[in-house]
């Protein structure tokens, strides 16, 4: 098969001879949600770099690793630090730590991420529930030889975010009292931020948020038949609509000053998730 497969079962094979846990949720941090492990019962860690095969990133300081552990109870994979496509990798090579936790046993996927508010009706520091989502400025992860071992050619994309899993956030976000915008979460390249005139753009072509990240994870993820969910926290309004410049610093303070809510709905999301997954056994 291909030589992208071939660099996955590398990795997973590296993974399995270090690591034994098997989780079933797989969660990756966004911007600011990094110190989110100190709520979990880490069991163990294992840098990307000690990944066989693994992609080596080209940015100076960037690291990055998978922790294991439990979330009241429930056995979770933990991505600390994404990889980017704006970082220079292969579309292939930014969703392989995805399609290898799949692999690990992960039978779903919880994104979140810091995404800048498109919707004129949202505010800095609200966070969004994820309901559909816009990837066509971004190449497909899929493209290339298919993995027929992961899932088929033309995988369907009509319900990415599977709305069962929207329905337990939802209900969890209710019970702790956080508000929840809903919407549709649009990915482009970066790194750059947008101009006013491509926020515009997102707006028309029906996106509530946009960000650099997420969108091809997520369809990576489907096609493995991951169960998938995501959370965007709006760190900002998108460039335009407010007259301040942005700087990736001033949406890492908001996202550290909103990490708290953040953090609560997210272990309270994944103790509904993994409850729900225990009734299906
Ligand atoms: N644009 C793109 N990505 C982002 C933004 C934004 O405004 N805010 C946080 N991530």
């Amino acid at each position: 098969m291909a030589k992208a497969y071939d660099k996955l079962m590398r990795c997973y094979r590296s993974v399995k001879k270090k690591v034994k846990f098997q989780p079933k949720v797989a969660l990756i941090l966004g911007s600011g949600l990094g110190d989110y492990v100190k709520q979990v019962k880490v069991e163990a860690a294992l840098d990307y770099s000690d990944i066989e095969g693994f992609p080596v990133s080209t940015v100076p300081g960037h690291k990055g690793r998978f922790v294991f552990g439990h979330v009241k109870g429930i056995p979770v994979v933990i991505m600390q630090g994404r990889v980017h496509y704006y970082e220079g990798y292969d579309m292939a090579d930014v969703v392989l730590p995805v399609r290898l936790m799949k692999m690990m046993g992960a039978q779903v996927l919880f994104l979140t991420n810091a995404a800048g508010g498109v919707n004129e009706n949202f505010h800095a520091g609200e966070l969004m529930l994820i309901k559909d989502q816009i990837s066509s400025f971004v190449p497909s992860p899929l493209i290339g030889p298919n993995m027929d071992k992961l899932g088929v050619r033309f995988p369907d994309m009509s319900e990415i975010y599977d709305k069962k899993l929207r329905a337990l956030i939802k209900k969890t976000a209710k019970k702790l009292g956080i508000p929840l915008q809903k919407g549709v979460y649009l990915q482009l390249t970066g790194p750059a931020y947008e101009s006013p005139a491509e926020i515009r753009m997102c707006r028309m072509l029906g996106a509530d948020a946009v960000g650099m990240s997420t969108a091809c994870e997520a369809v990576a993820a489907n096609h493995m038949g991951m169960g998938i969910c995501g959370i965007s926290f709006i760190s900002n309004l998108a460039c335009g609509m407010t007259d301040q410049p942005l700087s990736h610093k001033e949406v890492q303070e908001a996202a550290e000053r909103v990490a708290p809510l953040f953090e609560r709905l997210v272990t309270e999301s994944i103790a509904a998730i993994g409850k729900s997954l225990t009734e299906k056994e």
